[in-house]
């Protein structure tokens, strides 16, 4: 049975405005988006800046109002009850967010941030919930004595390792990891993501990772979603998306990837000119004539791809 399934999911944010402020328009955030996760998937969603990917990920924690759409965990339409603070499935589902500086109460210390969800849920003593939080802190490789500190003293990875602390706290079975990385020097990048990987063969956690680049997620995802103006534009596994995309938008994003090997920057090049090129001339073969997308259209068994 899949851990997750989202179903047709639409998130339209209202705007409001005029004297009386009356709902004016719709900004379409997210328009019917579609897919399910295994238990310990790592599944990656990749688009640019506003594309809906933080908004997927919040709507399934509960956190932003679904306009239609399901979802369905661990067999269970939880659609209803995302919103419920104590429901079980909020227990299970977790979000590590993109600015985690914000994310972090700065009046609190450590300790409490961590046990927050703890003491939402469950009944501990204080000795017991101290013994938790230092389990945790050891989990993501930081001093027992760090317990005591407040967010302002630590660096961008550490304070991400305490958010991922606190997002394991309660066990859950899905992390929503919303560009865990790309706010944090790339040495600092790679020791985070190795937490990450750790942590989830740990524990068994299914993750959705959102990122807007390709280049992070590579080594990280079974599966790739690439998301462009509010819907998926491809999904497939990582193999097929990087050695086979089949949308403009896809073959963009891996284009965009930096060479690593000097010898073939010439051919990357070109090969990158001749995608601008196809994008800027044919266009209206992959997006249809007021710049949406097409509906999901299978090509083999685990590759799906947006075209007419
Ligand atoms: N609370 C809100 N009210 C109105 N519009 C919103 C709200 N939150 C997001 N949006 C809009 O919805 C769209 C999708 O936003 P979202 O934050 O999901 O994008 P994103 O893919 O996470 O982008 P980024 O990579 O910059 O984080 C954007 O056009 C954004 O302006
Ligand atoms: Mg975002």
């Amino acid at each position: 049975m899949p851990l997750l399934e989202v179903k047709d999911l639409k998130v339209h944010y209202p705007i409001r405005g005029g004297i009386l402020n009356r709902v004016q328009r719709y900004v379409k955030a997210v328009d019917g988006v579609s897919f399910t996760m295994e238990p310990g998937e790592t599944l990656g969603l990749i688009g640019e800046s506003g594309c809906g990917k933080t908004t997927t990920g919040k709507a399934i924690l509960g956190l932003c109002h679904i306009t239609s759409g399901q979802i369905v965990f661990d067999g269970e339409d939880i659609t209803k009850q995302v919103k419920k603070n104590r429901s079980p499935y909020r227990k299970s589902v977790q979000m590590i967010f993109q600015d985690v500086f914000s994310s972090l109460n700065p009046r609190k210390r450590v300790m409490d941030i961590i046990a927050e969800p703890i003491r939402n849920f469950e009944n501990l003593t204080p000795l017991e919930e101290k013994k938790r939080v230092e389990e945790l802190l050891g989990i993501v490789g930081m001093s027992p004595t760090v317990a005591t500190k407040y967010p302002f003293e630590f660096s961008g990875g550490q304070r991400q390792r305490i958010g991922l602390a606190r997002a394991i706290a309660l066990k859950p079975r899905l992390i929503v990891a919303d560009e865990p990385v790309s706010a944090l020097d790339l040495s600092i990048q790679a020791q985070v993501l190795n937490y990450l990987v750790d942590i989830q063969e740990e524990l068994g956690l299914a993750y959705l990772f959102i990122s807007h680049d390709l280049g992070v997620v590579k080594y990280m995802c079974k599966n790739l979603a690439i998301m462009h103006n509010s819907r998926f534009v491809e999904f497939g596994t990582s193999e097929h998306i990087y050695e086979n995309p089949a949308h403009i938008y896809t073959k963009r994003l891996i284009a965009a990837i930096p060479d690593v090997d000097p010898t073939k920057r010439d051919e990357n090049s070109q090969r990158r000119n001749a995608i601008n090129d196809e994008y800027t001339n044919q266009r209206d073969k992959y997006y249809k004539e007021d710049g949406s997308v097409y509906d999901l259209k299978q090509l083999s068994e685990k590759h799906f791809v947006a075209l007419p």
